[in-house]
């Protein structure tokens, strides 16, 4: 049991350490110091908490923390990331999980309920976070929340499937206040009865709150408010009560603490500052903690050993909120949440003047962190951290902040905050001190403090560059002159930089425009990067220390304006860049007919699973319990981009704690190879290595982190060969893979070049960043064997299946009748689990064979982005001539596509860049080719759109750049170039049942564009520092596997004596819908409720030789082969049928199976009139084609590169969907994750381009740099339209593919920026064409929109670098 040594006079000691979980009390056993509140949670079984990113930066694991706080007398309810919480940080509290809130028996909570029906949850691995968010945000409000807190506490929760709206839509009916509009009566409201508390999550009387004695005790404030009902989400199945604060923790007195962890950890929490004091003289070295997210950051991430901890969280003196006379005092140990609240009161209550810095904090813990890092992160671990990018440390800088420090005798000094930073993470902090309190001294009358940041992603993202500034302004002789300044800025080195010269340049001088001017040439010789300083992006960074600055000054004057004798008003339009960021709540619409076929095709029912998903019961692979004889595997990989492996000194891993096996290369027992065209891929490194990241063998050992030590511990010796690091590099050495050229065309290119009609010719080069999956449940696999080695099965996260039990069947010599791969859903795949999740499997497989032991194997998130591979980089080389009037009349196209290091799919995905590089345009000569480089990176794999977005991309550059050599609007010439039906394309298919002009109209009259545009145009008149964009794209997406063997689909449907139906077929359910809408299929076959068709999981032993789940095509196959075997028993049971004596479903199949009627059938399906062939050129490729269209309106701050999405208008031709609540959810999700792909997410490689990245690493490896859109970025008006009445005689139900068609739709943001900056642009005098390479980052953005600020650094066509 844990020590708990009395150490503190006035408290009584309590026996055990204790933490209350779901209402359940549990003993906190000593040694476990090393272990994350997540990793407790998991191992006891409440496995409803994910483990995402093990960084904070996903917000999977989120869960409520509960405490009492004996100050205020009141609960205190809190959402924290348990991934970074150590275990012992909650001692004392209560923990509630997703399945504490509701589940599957007892009934679902509301907020549960809520998320389910209304479509929120699509893979679910995020959806227990997400619960859990909004659940503690209501249980720590008095009052119902408003719509934008709602928004704002789940900006840390990142979901990658459903682009958000369908989450807010189910948490926005908790965000009330008037109960006649939420209400339908059928639930009446509660009233309170005396003293009584309802929870503001229920609507119901409920103890969470504090008891009738405690309320005495307090002020009283917590009395309950009216109760809310809800209508459809009323929680009528929620039986119980929520579970209550455990009032045994209210009356429980916190205790000292000293408990111990693996590796010889101590844990101390004391409860006064002496003994913090006591422990630092004992302790030196010992690390002080708070909220543990920078600390949590160096022990788990960067694998840095501390060996005591301080957790001073109870410590009074060190959790302070004071008001004095002269400013602020904010003990080091308050948290960011709490400070928050603090400061906003305080404004309310003292002179405006005299708060400016006080406000300027508050503004910039807007976009400190997520809501979960704000509730633990404190002030002290933030300032003593001294990150250059803190966006904290800028302000203390700027507004004469003092830090007070304490040492261990007690001896106390202040210290100005400007003073306090000596270097990178190095503060004037002796071992014998500690920071104590921060004091901010009240503002004077005139004296303005103003905070700054620039971010990849503007919520929950560490700052770019960010500043603090200040001056104060006093009138002297008549003129306002700057008494005093300080400008400070974070981003920009490797301290919070102080503007030295500039703040001598301010002082003294008039507040106008010499000054202004003045300044920013001194800020240039203040602000100094070499070129390849770390962080890279130096020319946005400097030219952001201007437009800051720039902002900085015009703030100032508007605030002065007006002031006797002040001169400097701001110009109307100049206002615009000083408006600060304000985003409404998001409002979606949803148009489409439900035109429903039998009991359930077409009707929008809820995913299957949803109900499993929201309340944590849904199983994921690392769910799956392992025993006690299981390991845990861990891959030791090549640190080098290309290089001979000389020698592997494993002696260290051996003798490592836990250690139970290594294999490299010569311990597989069958084939070292995989591929799922060709296999050229090792699964252990044999004798080179062509990447970082390259598994060169595995280790195994009891557990996850004991087999991640002994891999660390491999020394492998390398010999260095040269790496070829970029397409470019790839196709000046000519590095492509084999047989890799591919060619299309039509017509005589350059014949038509050559002739008069061609009016204009262009040329020119796009250049296509990759991409991230970012599924949320990272790449796993659990693999056993049975009957001694004779069998070998498993459970895996994969899209392919069959592809784990061929491939493990390959690595170990095993027939495949011998190798079972199950799967029961995926977190999420996109792709990135069609080929490269079957390399896992084959590593795991090699242990747990050979030991005869289950073996896991679940990546980390660092590890999975680094090795896993993404959406393939692009280059693309074109010609295209066109005449006057814009049309386009031939195309000469040179594409290259970023392999990497195995072909994987790299072929395929070129092939339909290329069938796909004329996106909805009719060309008449056209010659397009492309090869697939070999590069020295992880190899680059399938994602969503698997290489059409990136030809069209390519297509829809050179149209932009056509309408501005006409000038007309890149629409007009879209339009003009349309395919219609009849037009062959140039691969030889016929175009049919075309519905694009049909989407094309509809969807400018919904969005209507004439009058945006007229809009727009008034807007960007009117606004010099923000301009807004608005663009329209047509799509088409060709619906087949590119490999004709592969349009084949198997499915087995068992009717049972119940009348209930088990479906099992070939497809997996990763989040898309596909079991829901197979589901559907067979209950309207069979006219019964779809609640009695059932689909448990994909096994390779029941339906084999499955392709993968892939290409959108998964509902139209596996539709198709269910309806098949759905058929045959329909005409087994026929005959019986026919006597009509069966009053129900249940009764046939009873009857039939008297009749000895076989009542299991298996279903086949082959998509035909398909092949294509590439010696010829051409084909019959695609089954047939998905149309859609979607427009974009966007509004961008050119001084910084910020942009949101102020309108998306989305409309696809799904034919008669068979569930459209379901295709809608696709849609919004594949363009949230387009919008990620055209505008935040970049992946920075060792590179040319990025030259302080070790060669060939990946440095945004985790959420922490790698930037997917959050809930925040969701456009402020989604519409999603689909087209009705458009069936399509080619697909089951006359449905049509929806999963990849949407994701390029969301290039309609990129060109609307692209529009946006071309505004921006000619105010500055430039009207000519210019690149913009994908994706339109802050940093594109802010650099396109070449100005005065951007002049200093970079020219109008300066192009950001890029890994390509
Ligand atoms: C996902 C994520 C997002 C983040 N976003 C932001 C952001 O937007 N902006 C930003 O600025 N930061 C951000 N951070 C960084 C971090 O959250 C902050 O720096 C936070 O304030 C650190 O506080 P803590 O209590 O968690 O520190 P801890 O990890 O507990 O401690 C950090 C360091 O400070 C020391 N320390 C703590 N208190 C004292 C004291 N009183 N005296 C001496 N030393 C002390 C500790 O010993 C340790 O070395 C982010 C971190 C994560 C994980
Ligand atoms: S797993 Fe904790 S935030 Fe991602
Ligand atoms: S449902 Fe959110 S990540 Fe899949």
């Amino acid at each position: 049991m844990g020590s708990l040594i009395n150490k503190e006079n006035d408290v009584k000691e309590p026996k055990d350490a204790i933490l209350y979980i779901n209402g359940v009390l549990k003993l906190l056993p000593n040694g476990l110091a090393h272990l994350t509140l997540l990793e407790y949670l998991r191992d006891v079984g409440l496995t409803g908490t994910k483990l995402g990113c093990g960084e904070g930066g996903c917000g999977a694991c989120t869960v409520m923390v509960s405490y009492f706080d004996h100050n205020s007398k009141k609960c205190v309810h809190q959402a924290i990331n348990a991934c970074l919480a150590p275990l012992y940080s909650v001692e004392g509290m209560h923990v509630l999980t997703a399945e504490g809130l509701g589940n599957r028996k007892f009934g679902l909570h509301p907020v549960q309920e809520s998320l389910a029906s209304r479509h929120g949850s699509q893979c679910g691995f995020c959806t227990p976070g997400f619960v859990m968010s909004m659940y503690a945000l209501l249980r720590s409000t008095k009052t119902p929340p408003t719509e934008e807190q709602i928004e704002e506490s789940l900006a840390g929760n990142l979901c990658r499937c459903t682009g958000y709206r369908p989450i807010l839509d189910a948490f926005r009916v908790f965000a009330k206040s008037n109960d006649l509009l939420y209400t339908n009566g059928s639930v009446p409201s509660q009233e309170p009865k005396d003293g009584e508390f309802i929870c503001p999550s229920t609507g119901k009387p409920c103890s969470c709150g504090p008891t009738q004695e405690t309320i005495n005790q307090a002020d009283g404030s917590c009395k309950g408010y009216k109760a809310v009902s809800y209508n459809e989400i009323d929680g009528s199945s929620y039986t119980n009560k929520e579970i209550i604060f455990p009032p045994q923790l209210i009356l429980r007195k916190t205790s000292y603490l000293s408990l111990n962890g693996f590796g010889g950890i101590k844990w101390i929490r004391p409860l006064l500052l002496k003994h913090v004091l006591d422990l630092k003289s004992r302790y030196p070295d010992a690390k002080l903690v708070v909220g543990n997210t920078e600390l949590g950051i160096e022990t788990r991430l960067k694998k840095i050993h501390y060996p005591v901890f301080v957790a001073v969280t109870h410590v009074p003196e060190l959790n302070i909120l004071t008001v004095n006379d002269d400013g602020v005092e904010i003990g080091a140990g308050v948290r960011i949440t709490e400070l928050r609240k603090f400061l906003k009161k305080v404004i309310e209550e003292r002179s405006v003047y005299e708060t400016s810095a006080c406000k300027a904090i508050i503004e910039q813990i807007k976009w400190f962190a997520g809501t979960q890092i704000r509730n633990v992160a404190s002030v002290g671990g933030n300032i003593c951290t001294a990150s250059p990018i803190s966006d904290l440390n800028p302000l203390w800088m700027a507004s004469r902040a003092k830090f007070r420090i304490v040492d261990c005798k007690g001896n106390v000094r202040d210290t100005l905050a400007e003073k306090f930073f000596l270097g990178y993470r190095k503060v004037d902090l002796g071992s014998n001190e500690i920071l104590l309190s921060v004091f901010v001294p009240w503002t004077r009358k005139f004296e303005f403090v103003k905070e700054f940041k620039q971010a990849h992603r503007r919520d929950d993202d560490i700052a770019l560059v960010n500043a603090g500034m200040r001056v104060y302004l006093e009138k002297h002789k008549q003129k306002w002159i700057v008494s005093d300044a300080c400008i400070v800025y974070g981003g920009v080195g490797p301290v919070s930089l102080l503007a030295v010269k500039t703040n001598g340049c301010l002082v003294g001088k008039e507040w106008n425009k010499e000054l202004l001017q003045n300044s920013l040439e001194t800020l240039q010789r203040d602000v100094l990067m070499s070129d390849d300083a770390p962080g890279g992006m130096v020319e946005f960074r400097k030219s952001l220390t201007l437009s800051f600055f720039f902002k900085f000054f015009l703030w100032v004057s508007h605030q002065m304006d007006g002031q006797d004798l002040f001169n400097e008003s701001v110009p109307v339009s100049h206002l615009s860049a000083i408006e600060s960021f304000h985003r409404p709540s998001v409002m979606g619409s949803q148009d489409y007919d439900v035109p429903k076929q039998g009991t359930a095709v077409g009707s929008p029912e809820v995913h299957m699973s949803a109900r499993l998903q929201v309340t944590g019961e849904a199983e994921y692979t690392d769910d799956t319990p392992m025993g006690p004889a299981g390991l845990h595997a861990a891959l030791i990989l090549s640190k080098k981009p290309h290089a001979r492996l000389l020698s592997i000194n494993d002696s260290g891993a051996r003798s490592s704690p836990g250690f139970a096996g290594i294999f490299f290369a010569k311990d597989i027992p069958g084939y070292n190879s995989t591929g799922p065209v060709v296999e050229d891929e090792e699964v252990f490194a044999s004798e080179i290595v062509t990447c970082v990241g390259q598994v060169i063998g595995v280790v195994v050992a009891d557990t996850h982190e004991n087999a991640k030590l002994a891999a660390r511990k491999v020394n492998v010796e390398y010999e260095v060969l040269p790496a070829i690091l970029s397409i470019e590099d790839a196709v000046k050495a000519k590095s492509f893979h084999p047989n890799s050229y591919r060619a299309l065309s039509k017509g005589d290119v350059d014949l038509c070049f050559k002739s008069d009609k061609c009016h204009k010719i262009i040329e020119g080069e796009v250049h296509i960043g990759g991409q991230e999956h970012f599924y949320l449940e990272p790449q796993s696999t659990f693999v056993w064997t049975m009957d001694g080695g004779n069998e070998v099965h498993m459970i895996s996260s994969t899209q392919a299946p069959q592809k784990h039990q061929k491939y493990v069947a390959q690595v170990l010599g095993l027939p495949m009748s011998k190798v079972v791969c199950k799967v029961k859903r995926l977190g999420g795949g996109f792709g990135g689990k069609e080929t490269r999740s079957d390399f896992f499997a084959a590593v795991a497989a090699v242990p747990a064979y050979i030991l005869n032991r289950p073996v896991k194997l679940v990546l980390d998130r660092d590890i999975d982005m680094m090795v896993s591979g993404q959406r393939h980089s692009f280059f693309g080389k074109y010609k295209v001539g066109f005449t006057n009037e814009g049309k386009v009349l031939a195309l000469d196209l040179e594409i290259y596509n970023n392999g990497g290091n195995s072909l994987d799919l790299s072929l395929p995905i070129l092939e339909r860049a290329l069938y796909h590089s004329d996106n909805v345009y009719e060309i008449p000569h056209v010659r397009v080719n492309g090869s697939v480089c070999f590069t020295n990176y992880p190899s680059n794999t399938a994602f969503r759109g698997f290489g059409v977005p990136q030809g069209m991309l390519v297509t829809e550059n050179w149209i932009q750049r056509i309408a501005m050599e006409v000038k007309k609007s890149p629409e007009e010439i879209r339009e003009l170039n349309f395919i219609s039906e009849g037009s062959i394309l140039r691969y030889g298919q016929r175009v049919e049942d075309c519905t694009l002009q049909r989407l094309w109209d509809q969807l400018k009259k919904s969005c209507n564009f004439l009058k945006v545009r007229s809009e727009v145009d008034k807007f960007n008149l009117c606004n010099r520092w923000k301009k807004r964009g608005i663009a329209m794209i047509p799509t088409k997406f060709g619906i087949s596997f590119n490999r004709k063997f592969m349009n084949q689909a198997g499915a087995l449907v068992q009717v049972y004596t119940d009348g209930t139906v088990l479906v099992t077929h070939g497809g997996v359910e990763m989040g898309q819908g596909l079991r829901t809408k197979v589901a559907q299929i067979a209950a309207s076959e069979f006219e019964i409720p779809l609640s009695s068709v059932f689909i448990s999981e994909t096994s390779t032993d029941k339906v084999p030789n499955a392709s993968p789940t892939a290409a959108s095509a998964s509902s139209d196959m596996y539709g198709a082969a269910v309806l098949d075997a759905c058929k045959q028993l329909k005409a087994r049971m026929e005959p019986i049928a026919t006597l009509k004596k069966h009053t129900s479903f249940e009764k046939l199949v009873n009857a039939c199976y008297l009749e000895r009627v076989d009542l299991s059938a298996h279903g086949f399906y082959i998509v035909p009139d398909i092949g294509f062939n590439w010696t010829t050129g051409k084909g019959h490729p695609f089954r047939y084609f998905t149309y859609g269209a979607a427009f974009a309106e966007v509004e961008i701050d050119t001084l910084t590169g910020d942009f949101h999405t102020r309108a998306a208008d989305v409309i696809l031709d799904l034919g008669f969907s068979i569930n459209p609540a379901i295709d809608v959810g696709q849609i919004e999700g594949a363009f949230v994750q387009g919008m990620g792909w055209v505008a935040l997410e970049e992946l920075k490689w060792g590179d040319d381009a990025h030259k302080w990245v070790p060669p060939g690493c990946l440095f945004t490896c985790g959420p922490g740099n790698y930037k997917i859109p959050s809930v925040n970025d969701v456009p402020f008006k989604f519409k999603v339209s689909l087209l009705k009445d458009a069936p399509n005689d080619k697909a089951v139900h006359s449905s049509k593919a929806v999963g990849e068609p949407p994701f390029f739709l969301a290039s309609s943001v990129f060109f609307a920026i692209k529009d946006a900056i071309i505004a921006a642009r000619v105010e500055s005098g430039s009207h000519g064409w210019f690149p913009l390479d994908n994706p339109a980052t802050p940093e594109r953005i802010r650099m396109a929109c070449a100005d005065d600020f951007t002049a200093p650094f970079s020219k109008p066509d300066f192009r950001p670098k890029l890994s390509v």
